[in-house]
C-alpha cells in the first residue's frame, strides 16, 4: 500500500544554501525571482573580479538589497572567494561582523569565474585553521581541474586526492560539499561523523547525463559539476527525500544568456530559481516522501549552520499545470529557465511580507 501524498504542505519558508546572483542588470532581474520564494540565501562570489575582502562583501550585499522588490525581507548570506592571497585576519573580522557567514573554494580552473581561485591547498592553511577556531564554514567547489582526470571522475577524485586530506589535517573546519553529483560523494558524507555536509540542486535530482548529450546536444542542462549517469541521480535522490541532516538544497541556480550558452563553448550554469520549489515537489512527490521536503528545504541548512529556521511559511498546492514562460528577460539579454521535462502541478504561496 502506498502512503496518499497530500495536496497542499505548508512548510517553513525554505532557503538556497547555493545561488548566484551576478551583478548590474542581471542581478535586478535574478534576484527577485529568489527572493518571491526563499528566506535567505548563500551568495556565490565568483564575480568579475571576485568578492575576495570583507570590504568588497559589504558592497555586494548593498547591491542585492538595492535590487529587492520594495518590503522584501529576504537575506543574503554573503560568502568570500578564497585566493591564496586571503588574508585570515580579514576572514574573521568579516565573519565576526555578521558580513560573511562562509568561505567559498574554487579549485583554480575548476568552473566559471574560478581562475582566481586556489591551486595549492597548502597556500590557504591559515585561513582554514583560522575558520575552524571561529566556527565559519567552508563551502567547497569538490572537482580536480586535472586535465588528464575524465570530466565524469573529477568529484570522485577530489573526495581522495584533496577532502580527505584536508579534514584530516583540519578537522575542526566545517565543510559544505556543493553540489554533489555522485553516490560517492552521498556514501563520504554519509560516513562522516561532524563537520561536514552537502547541497543537492534541484537539477541533479532531475536530470541525467542523457539530458545533456542524448538525442542531440543541449546546453541549456550543462552545468558544473556536469550530471551523471541515473544511478548516481537515483543516490542523489534518496539523500535527498531520507531527512538526513547533512543534506539539503542549494540550487545553484547560475543564469547566463541564452547567448552566452548556445555558443561553441557556452557557459556552465543551469537557471532554476523560479521553478525549484515546484520541480522539488514533484521529486518527493514521486518518491512518496513529501514529508520529508521541509527537512531538505528548510531545516537541515540552517541547523548545520547555527541558525534558525524561518519563522515565516509558504504553502505548496498541487494544481493545473503551472504555465510558465520559457525565459525571462534581464538587461543582459533572455536567460532560459530550467525545464524539468515534466509538468509542474504544485503552486507556492508565500505569505505577504
Ligand atoms: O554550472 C555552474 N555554473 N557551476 C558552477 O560551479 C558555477 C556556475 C556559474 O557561476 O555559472
Ligand atoms: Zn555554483
Amino acid at each position: 500500500m502506498t502512503k496518499p501524498q497530500p495536496d497542499s504542505l505548508t512548510i517553513r519558508q525554505p532557503d538556497d544554501w547555493h545561488l548566484h546572483l551576478r551583478d548590474g542588470a542581471m542581478l535586478a532581474a535574478v534576484a527577485p525571482e529568489t527572493a518571491r520564494h526563499f528566506g535567505r540565501a548563500i551568495i556565490m562570489p565568483n564575480l568579475v573580479p571576485p568578492v575576495v575582502t570583507g570590504a568588497e562583501a559589504a558592497s555586494y550585499r548593498e547591491r542585492i538589497r538595492a535590487a529587492l522588490p520594495p518590503g522584501s525581507a529576504f537575506e543574503p548570506l554573503m560568502t568570500l572567494y578564497l585566493t591564496e592571497g586571503t588574508d585570515p585576519a580579514d576572514v574573521a573580522a568579516a565573519h565576526t561582523a555578521g558580513i560573511a557567514t562562509a568561505v567559498k573554494l574554487y579549485p583554480a580552473g575548476a568552473t566559471t569565474n574560478s581562475a582566481s581561485g586556489v591551486r595549492d591547498i597548502e597556500a590557504v592553511r591559515p585561513v582554514l585553521e583560522r575558520m575552524a577556531e571561529i566556527g565559519m564554514p567552508l563551502c567547497v567547489h569538490g572537482e580536480v581541474t586535472d586535465p588528464s582526470v575524465d570530466i565524469f571522475d573529477r568529484e570522485a577524485v577530489f573526495i581522495d586526492k584533496v577532502l580527505k586530506p584536508l579534514r584530516k589535517k583540519v578537522p575542526d573546519l566545517k565543510v559544505v560539499m556543493e553540489h554533489i553529483t555522485t553516490q560517492t560523494a552521498v556514501d563520504y558524507v554519509r560516513d562522516q561523523k561532524k563537520n561536514l555536509a552537502a547541497t543537492i540542486t534541484t537539477h541533479h535530482l532531475v536530470i541525467n547525463r542523457n539530458a545533456i548529450l542524448a538525442g542531440g546536444i543541449r546546453p541549456h542542462y550543462y552545468c558544473l559539476p556536469v550530471a551523471k549517469r541515473e544511478s548516481h541521480r537515483l543516490a542523489l535522490v534518496e539523500a535527498a527525500v531520507s531527512g538526513d541532516p547533512r543534506f539539503f538544497l542549494g540550487t545553484d541556480s547560475a543564469p547566463h544568456t541564452d547567448p552566452m550558452k548556445l555558443q561553441p563553448c557556452g557557459c556552465a550554469g543551469i537557471f532554476s530559481a523560479p521553478v525549484t520549489l515546484s520541480c522539488l515537489a514533484e521529486v518527493f512527490g514521486a518518491a512518496l516522501r513529501l514529508d520529508k521536503l521541509e527537512a531538505f528545504v528548510s531545516l537541515n541548512g540552517p541547523r548545520f549552520y547555527g541558525l534558525p529556521p524561518n519563522e515565516a511559511r509558504v504553502t505548496l498546492r498541487r494544481g493545473a499545470p503551472l504555465s510558465l514562460p520559457e525565459r525571462i528577460e534581464t538587461g543582459e539579454g533572455p536567460v532560459t529557465l530550467f525545464d524539468p521535462g515534466f509538468p509542474l502541478h504544485w503552486h507556492v504561496e508565500t505569505e505577504a511580507p
